[in-house]
This record gives C-alpha cells, structure tokens and sequence, in this order.
C-alpha cells in the first residue's frame, strides 16, 4: 500500500488500524487473518508468498540454474514460481537454507545492518587452545578484514579433530572456513545449523518443507542491531 516511511507516517497519524484497534507502535507483526485498515479501508494481503526450508546436502550448489550442470537447489525442492535461495552456502557446505519469493524480507535479513546470527557446527582438524576460543570471540583479522566477535561452543574434542559450533552475523565468502584455518584448524565439515530465529532441528538431508505461521512471524521479528567489533590486533 505504501512505501515504508510512508507507512510509518500513517501509522504515527493513527491511520491503521490492526483487528480493528489504532496501530502505536511501528513494527507491529501482522499474520495470518488480521484484519488491516487504511484510513478506513481494508487492506487486501498480497498473495501469499512461499518460504521454504530445505537441508541443503554437500556437493549441490547455492543456485537456481547451473550452466556447468551440476545439482542445484532446485532440483531439491518442489517447483515454484519466482523462489530464490537467502544468501548461500558453499558447495562443501551442508545445512539450514531458506528459500523464498519474497523480496523485501529476503533484502532485510542479508543486509548487514539487521546482522541476522547465523550459526554453523564445524569439524575441525586439531584441538582449538583457549587462546584460539579467545581470538574467535573477540573478532579475527582474516585476509584483510576483522569478521566481527563470534559466539564460539567446543561441543567435542579429540587430539586429531574438534566439532565447533560456532555463530557470527555475517556473511562474506567462506568466512567460517577462512576463520579456522587463520587459526591453523581447518575446516573438515560445515553445516548451517541455525539461520536467524529458524533451526533445522531434524530436517534430512536434501529434504525440504513449508515454514511454519510461527517461524514466518519470528523471521519478520528477527532485526537486532549488530555487536561493534572492538578495535584489536
Ligand atoms: N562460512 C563458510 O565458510 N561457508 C559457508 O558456506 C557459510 C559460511
């Protein structure tokens, strides 16, 4: 109906009404079967538009169409007009992906203001020393820039090969990969296990499904501003 500023100016002039009751508050959540009104007349929702979580297996690429003909995502899910992949995991890297057709919110969650937490278990080769855990949690030089303070989790460590869970909000290419090896630990195996508020839980590999009222709602909550990076070497 409008744009957003627009929209927060109506709803500061007590022009909408939500179930029939004057919005105060920006950022209220709408879902299913609300009844919206501007100035009076009811707003129509837009077809309703799909979001999709699927376990993306390794060896399939983040990509609709791939010219080199190697799997994709789509042939993982079912067809559907217009659903792309929010943001993207590597090759080698398996886990939580949401796919969907809805633009807006797929901007919102990958730009880097709304820092949505993303949270990966990593096999590692060695042991991390405390240092290591300390180096990740206060943010990591990494090829020219400083990936931002992660929440680190040792869940299990053998001489030879850790599993790491570890959470950070950003995104850039292969940042968990190039974080551990910084640390002279290499990455064995990376799966996404959580993607904002939405958790894979026991979702198979390469299996897909509908996100719950529950979770679409959360996604639409989900906008905590980022922890500063603090100035280290
Ligand atoms: N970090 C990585 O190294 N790879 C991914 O696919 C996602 C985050």
């Amino acid at each position: 109906m409008a744009a957003r500023r627009r929209a927060d100016a109506l709803i500061a002039a007590g022009k909408v009404r939500l179930n029939g009751t004057v919005v105060r508050t920006l950022g209220a959540v709408v879902g299913e079967g609300d009844r919206v009104e501007i100035e009076g007349r009811a707003v129509e929702p837009p077809a309703c538009a799909t979001y999709l979580m699927l376990n993306k297996p390794v060896g399939v690429v983040t990509t609709m169409r791939d010219p080199q003909g190697r799997r994709t995502i789509a042939d993982l899910v079912p067809r559907r007009r217009g659903v792309f992949p929010v943001g993207r995991l590597d090759y080698d890297t398996g886990g939580l992906l949401l796919l969907t057709d809805d633009g807006e919110l797929a901007h919102r969650l990958l730009h880097p203001r709304f820092g949505v937490e993303k949270t990966y278990r990593a096999e590692i080769a060695g042991r991390l020393s405390s240092e290591d855990v300390h180096r990740l949690s206060r943010g990591l030089l990494v090829d020219g820039f400083r990936a931002a303070p992660a929440k680190v989790r040792v869940v299990g460590a053998r001489a030879d090969r850790s599993t790491v869970e570890v959470t950070i909000h950003e995104g850039r290419n292969r940042q968990v990969r190039r974080m551990f090896e910084r640390l002279g630990h290499p990455v064995l195996a990376l799966t996404r296990t959580r993607f904002g508020p939405l958790k894979l839980g026991t979702l198979s590999w390469g299996a897909s499904r509908e996100l719950t009222a529950g979770e679409r709602a959360a996604l639409r909550r989900d906008r905590r501003p980022p922890p500063k990076a603090p100035r280290t070497k």
